[in-house]
């Protein structure tokens, strides 16, 4: 399985502090935001990763992280994404990168307390489908939200006014080569964006996605409240980290 690192968009939920700067290398507590998904990836045993990014500093990326050595990949690619299309039109310029394999996409600022090595094994012998990560939240109106039955997915609603229930779907996701046909058929939302969890209801629909809760704390990072969270959650109970 490869790895896909989404670490676009104008982060504008943080502006001033992502008017010159990428939100992905802001700092949470000691390490740039990015290396977090990273290192989430590298510990699920993938080490094939893409990082699809875009705006005025996508070149600090490769300053930043240069071949990946640091992180031991053995390959580190880039893409580069035009405007502000959503998650599920970023992930589209992974196509090629995947090849026919499956992919773990991580939101670049999702950070998580433990690891994924166990999904990741489970998805790796589903062999088709997708898989989701799944975890209880006090905000699940912040997210795209999920309602299981018997174990299984039945819906998935995007920041829903009146959540059904508190499991918000997180923002690391398993995908196979059929992502990209299904990519290639979204809408744009109201927000204008292609949407991700349009892309999960289509396996909903298909009958072949699977989920897991996550263990530990998950956070993201993308609003000043998250991002501040993030810090200190670092700080306090440790995460993915390079040197942990
Ligand atoms: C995105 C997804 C949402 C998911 C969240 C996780 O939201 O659309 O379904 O729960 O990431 O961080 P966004 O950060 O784009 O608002």
């Amino acid at each position: 399985m490869k790895g896909v690192v989404l670490a676009g968009g104008l982060g504008s939920r943080l502006y001033p502090l992502t008017k010159i700067t990428n939100k992905h290398l802001l700092p949470v507590f000691d390490q740039p935001m990015i290396y977090y998904p990273i290192q989430c990836l590298v510990n699920a045993g993938i080490t094939d990763i893409l990082i699809v990014t875009g705006g005025n500093s996508a070149g600090h990326f490769l300053q930043l992280l240069r071949n990946g050595s640091d992180f031991g990949l053995a390959r580190l690619s880039y893409a580069y994404q035009e405007g502000e299309g959503g998650i599920a039109d970023a992930l589209k310029l992974a196509e090629e990168f995947a090849d026919g394999e499956p992919i773990c996409v991580v939101l670049g600022d999702n950070i998580i307390e433990r690891n994924i090595k166990k999904a990741a094994d489970d998805f790796r012998a589903q062999g088709k489908g997708a898989k989701i990560m799944l975890k209880e939240v006090h905000d699940p109106h912040r997210f795209g939200v999920a309602t299981v039955t018997d174990g299984k997915v039945v819906k998935i609603v995007e920041k829903p006014k009146e959540p059904e229930t508190n499991l918000a779907v997180i923002g690391i996701y398993m995908y196979d080569n059929e992502v990209f046909d299904i990519c290639r058929t979204l809408k744009p939302s109201d927000r204008g964006e292609l949407e991700i969890t349009d892309v999960n209801n289509e396996y909903v629909r298909r009958g072949t996605l699977t989920c897991e809760v996550l263990d530990g704390w998950w956070t993201d990072a993308g609003t000043f409240e998250s991002l501040y969270r993030s810090s200190t959650l670092v700080r306090d109970g440790g995460a993915n980290r390079m040197d942990a």
